[in-house]
């Protein structure tokens, strides 16, 4: 069962992948996580792509290729995969595609977490996250035990670089330029199944669930 969370930044893509890791155990493939812990760790590649993060613009197909095929190369469980932030162009959708199918396997059901802009902005803007774990909290909907720590590892939260909001911003030009074309990609192709993002966590999840139990019904 692989899995694509489409949706705007904000709308929830870290968070509901993060769930459905701890529901059904598929592996997460968040392109973003990646990407962030390169620029920790202080890696070529990390450099590289915080030019891009930076200014809210994506970083090259090509590259993000490699990313992606390696990560899928190391993954053992074959329970499923998720894809958090990938693809976001319709060049890395074709690559994803081809790259799956020379390993026969191919993606069911892409989700797209419908979540208007005022919506997402108000969330990124009160998103910490814990910089061991990755866990996403928000400051009014998702708190932690004690403010600004993370229930499981104790650590001080964080936010994001790329949370200022000229870089959200561009962000969303992004999103709307290269990511929505992807929608009338996957609708042709019958897997395109819109989510309304607004609600609870809890609730939105459920709706997720919803989709993802009734695909897994048709595959048995
Ligand atoms: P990435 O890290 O993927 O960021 P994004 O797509 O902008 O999305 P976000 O992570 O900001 O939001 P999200 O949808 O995950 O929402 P979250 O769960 O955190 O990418 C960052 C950058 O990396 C890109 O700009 C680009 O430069 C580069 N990059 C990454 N992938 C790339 C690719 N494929 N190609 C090229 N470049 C790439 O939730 C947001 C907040 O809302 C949280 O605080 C959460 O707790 C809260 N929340 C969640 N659900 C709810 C709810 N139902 N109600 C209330 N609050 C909620
Ligand atoms: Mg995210």
């Amino acid at each position: 069962m692989n899995i694509i969370l489409l949706g705007p930044p904000g709308s929830g893509k870290g968070t509901y992948a993060r769930m459905l890791n701890a529901k059904y155990g598929f592996t997460v493939i968040g392109t973003g996580v990646i990407l962030r812990s390169e620029i920790e760790k202080g890696t070529k590649l990390g450099k590289e792509s915080e030019e891009f993060m930076k200014i809210g613009k994506l970083f090259p197909d090509e590259l993000m290729a490699k990313i992606v095929a390696k990560k899928i190369d190391s993954i053992r469980n074959r329970k499923g995969l998720i894809f958090d932030g990938y693809p976001r162009t319709i060049k890395q959708a074709e690559f994803l595609d081809e790259y799956l199918e020379s390993k026969e396997m191919k993606i069911d059901l892409v989700c797209d977490v419908l979540v208007p802009e005022k919506v997402a902005v108000e969330r990124i803007s009160g998103r910490w996250s814990c910089p061991k774990c990755g866990f996403i909290y928000h400051v009014k909907y998702i708190k932690p035990k004690t403010l600004g720590i993370c229930d499981k590892c104790n650590k001080g939260l964080t936010q994001r670089a790329d949370e200022k909001p000229g870089i959200v911003k561009k962000r969303f030009q992004e999103y709307h330029r290269l990511t929505e074309p992807l929608k009338e990609y996957y609708t042709t192709l019958g897997i395109l199944k819109e989510v309304d993002g607004i609600g609870t966590p809890e609730e939105v999840f459920k709706r997720i669930v919803g989709l993802v139990d009734s695909i897994q019904k048709e595959k048995q």
